[in-house]
């Protein structure tokens, strides 16, 4: 089973690196000016999870008004550690820009701003594009609020531009159904690049996008990084679990227990179901698992995988005491340090079982990539994910 689980991504990934390497090649000739434009956004809403949902449907967009999509760095927090402000981590660091092109045309946000945006975007005619409703918040209610506060200063900072005019919509969505109004409202000879404040996307990633994720594709360096942390660390078979239980997750989670909420709260649908009426109840084990549910579910996949370690990826306590505790020495029990989100994701993704937290976006990441290697994940408080909708639509 092992064998079976290790074979899909490598053999994937042999072809998708022949593939990058003939993609490189061509995107790197191809740095010039597209005469059907391009969208520019700030991935500003939340941390990693929440900018891979909004990506993934930030690409859809462009997709559908055949612009190139000019692609973000990730932004990661760093208040607590140094250098104490928003670090701007190129796209490439972690994933392969060139995977993204058999999806559609992107270039790296970094490479747009320094070989394209001097002659084609220069200051001056740098436009900002936003809802009005966005703008009715800035002192003016004319302009939109695209460097207030944090992180959209910094992040526009780090980029290098400064926004001359704004330019207001209303009445249009980010959905196909307005497909025909932005190319009529906005074609690229008079807008050819369209700078968003936010993504053009909605969160929690919608279902019609979550496939978009075959595109995310680990960089060279992360994936031999992994691998060794896997080789050094982890005897297979491996479950890896994720536990959003910090502080700030247990306030959030708390909002569950006011009526109103129902089953869609942040990435639930990934486990719930996307339709509202045939949604399974959203739990507050499933958003919160308290330690016997962790102690639960491990028992029960160590116990069907064969487990011969357990990889636990946590925004705060780990519980591995407790963990190797339950497990006696039979099985080993294995955390990184809290500063490696990517290498937390990349584990998970490559583990024989999964079992991720439904409400969570970073879980989220991981369940897709996983769907896309046709790996097995299940949740807190929710063993067979999928089952129970599939009943439903029969
Ligand atoms: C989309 O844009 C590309 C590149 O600018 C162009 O070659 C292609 O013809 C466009 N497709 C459509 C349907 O307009």
């Amino acid at each position: 089973m092992a064998v079976k689980g290790e074979a899909g991504p490598v053999t994937a990934s042999c072809l998708l690196l022949l593939v990058a390497l003939l993609a490189r090649r061509s995107l790197a000739a191809e740095l010039t000016w597209d005469a059907n434009g391009y969208v520019l956004y700030c991935p500003c809403m939340g941390r990693f999870g929440n900018q891979a949902d909004h990506f993934l449907g930030s690409l859809a967009f462009a997709k559908m008004l055949n612009r190139t999509l000019a692609v973000p760095p990730w932004i990661v927090y760093r208040h607590h550690t140094p250098p104490f402000t928003n670090v701007h981590v190129p796209y490439s660091e972690f994933f392969q820009l060139e995977a993204l092109s058999f999806y559609h045309r992107v270039v790296s946000l970094e490479d747009f701003m320094e070989k394209l945006a001097p002659e084609n975007w220069p200051s001056g005619q740098r436009n900002a594009y936003c809802f009005e409703t966005a703008a009715q918040r800035s002192p003016d209610r004319k302009s939109c609020p695209m460097k207030d506060g944090n992180p959209f200063g910094p992040f526009w900072d780090y980029v290098g531009v400064e926004f001359e005019k704004s330019v207001l919509f209303g009445g249009i969505s980010f959905g196909p159904y307005h497909q025909p109004q932005w190319m009529k409202r906005f074609p690229p000879s008079e807008h050819p690049v369209l700078a968003l404040p936010g993504a053009p996307a909605q969160f929690p990633v919608l279902e019609e996008h979550v496939g978009l994720q075959r595109y995310v594709v680990w960089s060279h360096k992360m994936a031999k990084e992994g691998e060794e942390q896997i080789a050094a660390l982890l005897t297979r078979p491996y479950v890896g679990i994720h536990l959003r239980i910090g502080v700030d997750w247990q306030n959030a989670c708390k909002m569950l227990k006011s009526d109103d909420t129902g089953p869609h709260f942040m990435a639930s649908p990934q486990c719930v179901g996307y339709n509202r009426q045939t949604a399974t109840p959203l739990t507050v084990t499933m958003c919160l698992p308290d330690l016997a549910e962790i102690r639960r579910a491990l028992k029960l996949w160590v116990k069907k995988t064969s487990a011969r370690s357990v990889f636990i990826a946590t925004d705060s306590e780990s519980h591995s005491g407790e963990i190797q505790k339950l497990f006696k020495d039979k099985v080993k029990v294995v955390s990184l340090p809290s500063n490696s989100a990517q290498m937390d994701l990349y584990i998970l993704g490559r583990a024989d079982h999964f079992i991720g937290n439904c409400v969570s976006s970073f879980s989220a990441f991981v369940k897709r990539e996983r769907d896309v290697h046709g790996l097995p994940s299940s949740f807190f408080g929710m063993d067979t994910p999928g089952k129970v909708n599939r009943r439903v639509e029969l």
